[in-house]
């Protein structure tokens, strides 16, 4: 999704705008653009279509400022074209603005306050800027007074950096249900839409609130809320080197993610277990204990990432779960149960749509939970509680180790709440024993890369379509599966409860469709070896993966043998290498696939 970079007081801001927007990049966009002032008259607009290269190739030696605001933008209102891109600015060429969000009330506005304009570009955000030189010109309002009347209009989502050409020391923020913060460097200031942008300027940043507004100069710091009254706000540190965010020796992020996941396991048990301070407070486990019902609610691969979790919970802590879409679950809300407890699991903590449900429910006065891999997101911070993942920053699209992370923090906690319950099943299940065993499977898996690229080669590469099944945990992992590769490899893939092809999808199946069949549980093992022979049956072109103990000599993949309720874990990495190795052989764009965005701040 959108990014937004500014920086105020530095008279390097043109690197520090184009390194920061380099450093967004992995959220996925389509344009980007700067503005730059030098604070002596000389100001300056470049907007480029495409990669960021683009827009460093249209910027001159003398395009230099003291302050400036960069972007880069996903197209939600209007085509990704150079017009359509940040920053946008008023008629008068007085301000620039940058907004990541969506304006919903746009139309509206611009017909009431804004008839004799003309605008240049489709988006909401011209609309903003426009209505915030209306209100300056109109009631002789300062920037900060004119954006401040501006957003009490808005509806919808925004971060906003303002820049005004008559006080070009000051960048203008607000925001609302977008992230943005700032950061506070040795003589100068930042803002930014992801701690990561600027973390080779500062790791000392500064929150902003939902309704607030702020003015930052080279030194200053000034936030109010929506009505103007001061706000006061400590700064915190990100403990986050700018080497976790390097690529190191790898071609790509996803390769790399991949393989960080037995390390990942690691230090989940290590934060969790060995450090002295319990991530797991006991006002957490009893606010648990009190529910008479569990509300797991994520998109995407969190989405799946709950569907492993919910059978370890209800295993394990005896508690039933339900686990539902975030985009469904807000406008759609079913009959709750009489004491729910939701938890949001998300890799972001800025999902729009997971965001709008626990506004609902907070507002329900309901305890929440969320277990996100930023400590600091909108998400985090909103909930009542929150866990972190640990897995370090995830750069590619594609989520790999905020997946198996996600498990394993579930599995902590239904054991952690099993035995608060004493219950037998949470007393013998060994949660350190088990992420040992994990990581050093993952280990062995990522380690046959040769193999596992053939398998991709063979299987997927050349075809148009590919199917996934599997039962229990061997169908939500089918889920994932078949999610990764779509994502980077562009091929049509589906998920499906190993059963149900029978009832009317088994019509796709065509000579050497690839059909990946996730053999991962003894219940059901047999059963799943006979939709294997339907679609055998049929050409398909079968490929299975097998806990040790339920193999048979032609399974093209074994897994080890961990607690089956884990088995997710590490059935998903042959997964998530298929994708890669497709993707690439494909010649895709693995870290940055088309259409997509990593943190998906729009509804
Ligand atoms: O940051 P979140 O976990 O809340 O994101 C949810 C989805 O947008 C995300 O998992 C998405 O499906 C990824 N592209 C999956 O690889």
């Amino acid at each position: 999704m959108c990014g937004i970079v500014g920086v105020v007081g530095n008279s390097q801001t043109t690197d520090i705008l184009i390194s920061g927007l380099k450093k967004l990049e992995y959220r996925g966009y389509d344009s980007a653009g700067v503005y730059l002032n030098d604070q002596q008259g000389h100001d300056v607009l470049i907007k480029r279509v495409g990669k960021i290269i683009n827009l460093q190739k249209a910027l001159t030696p003398q395009d230099q400022g003291q302050a400036g605001i960069g972007h880069t933008r996903w197209a939600t209102h209007g085509e990704p074209t150079q017009d359509n891109a940040h920053p946008h600015f008023s008629q008068d060429q007085r301000f620039y603005l940058v907004h990541n969000g969506v304006i919903t009330n746009f139309a509206e506005l611009k017909q009431k306050y804004l008839t004799g304009v003309e605008f240049r570009s489709d988006t909401d955000t011209e609309v903003a800027v426009q209505l915030i030189d209306y209100f300056a010109l109109t009631e002789h309002l300062n920037a900060q007074q004119a954006l401040q009347k501006t957003v009490q209009l808005l509806e919808g989502s925004y971060a906003f950096a303002l820049m005004d050409r008559q006080e070009p020391d000051k960048i203008f923020i607000a925001k609302n249900k977008s992230p943005l913060l700032i950061g506070l460097a040795d003589g100068y200031n930042v803002v930014c839409s992801d701690a990561i942008a600027m973390l080779d300027q500062t790791h000392t940043f500064m929150e902003i609130h939902d309704g607030e507004l702020g003015v930052i100069t080279n030194n200053s710091v000034e936030l109010t809320d929506h009505n103007g009254q001061p706000v006061s706000r400590q700064p915190y540190q990100v403990q986050m080197d700018a080497n976790d965010v390097s690529k190191g020796t790898y071609d790509n992020y996803m390769l790399k993610e991949i393989d960080e996941q037995p390390v990942v396991l690691r230090r989940i048990a290590s934060q969790y277990f060995q450090s002295a301070q319990s991530q797991l407070s006991e006002s957490l486990l009893t606010a648990l204990q009190n529910a008479d019902r569990l509300y797991i609610v994520a998109a995407g691969t969190s989405y799946h990432a709950g569907l492993v979790g919910r059978q370890l919970i209800e295993d394990l802590a005896d508690v039933p779960v339900e686990v539902h879409i975030a985009s469904e679950f807000g406008y759609h809300l079913p009959k709750l149960s009489a004491r729910p407890f939701f938890i949001f699991l998300s890799q972001s903590g800025e999902t729009a749509d997971s965001r709008q449900v626990l506004d609902k429910v907070r507002k329900l006065n309901y305890p929440t939970l969320t277990i996100t891999n930023v400590p600091n997101s909108t998400l985090a911070r909103e909930a009542t509680y929150s866990l972190p993942l640990c897995a370090g920053p995830e750069i590619a699209v594609a989520s790999t180790k905020a997946y198996v992370a996600q498990i394993a923090v579930q599995a902590i906690l239904a054991q952690a709440l099993g035995r608060q319950k004493q219950l037998p099943a949470a007393q013998d299940f060994d949660i350190v024993q088990q992420l040992s065993l994990a990581a050093n499977a993952i280990q062995t898996i990522v380690d046959q890369k040769d193999y596992l690229q053939q398998l991709a080669s063979e299987y997927f590469a050349h075809q148009h379509a590919a199917f996934f099944i599997g039962r229990g945990n061997g169908y939500a992992t089918a889920l994932e599966a078949a999610l990764k590769l779509k994502e980077v490899s562009y091929i049509h893939a589906e998920g499906f409860a190993a059963g149900e092809l029978k009832h009317g999808t088994i019509a796709l199946i065509e000579d050497n469709t690839p059909v990946v069949a996730f053999i991962l549980e003894s219940q059901t093992a047999a059963h799943t070896r006979s939709n294997v022979k339907e679609v055998l049956s049929r050409g398909a072109h079968p490929l299975i993966i097998s806990k040790n103990s339920l193999a048979d000599s032609h399974d093209q993949l074994v897994l080890a043998d961990i607690d089956e309720r884990l088995m997710p874990i590490l059935a998903v990495v042959p997964a998530q290498l298929f994708a890669y190795y497709a993707a690439v052989e494909r010649g895709n764009d693995v870290d940055q696939p088309r259409n997509l965005a990593k943190s998906v701040t729009v509804e």
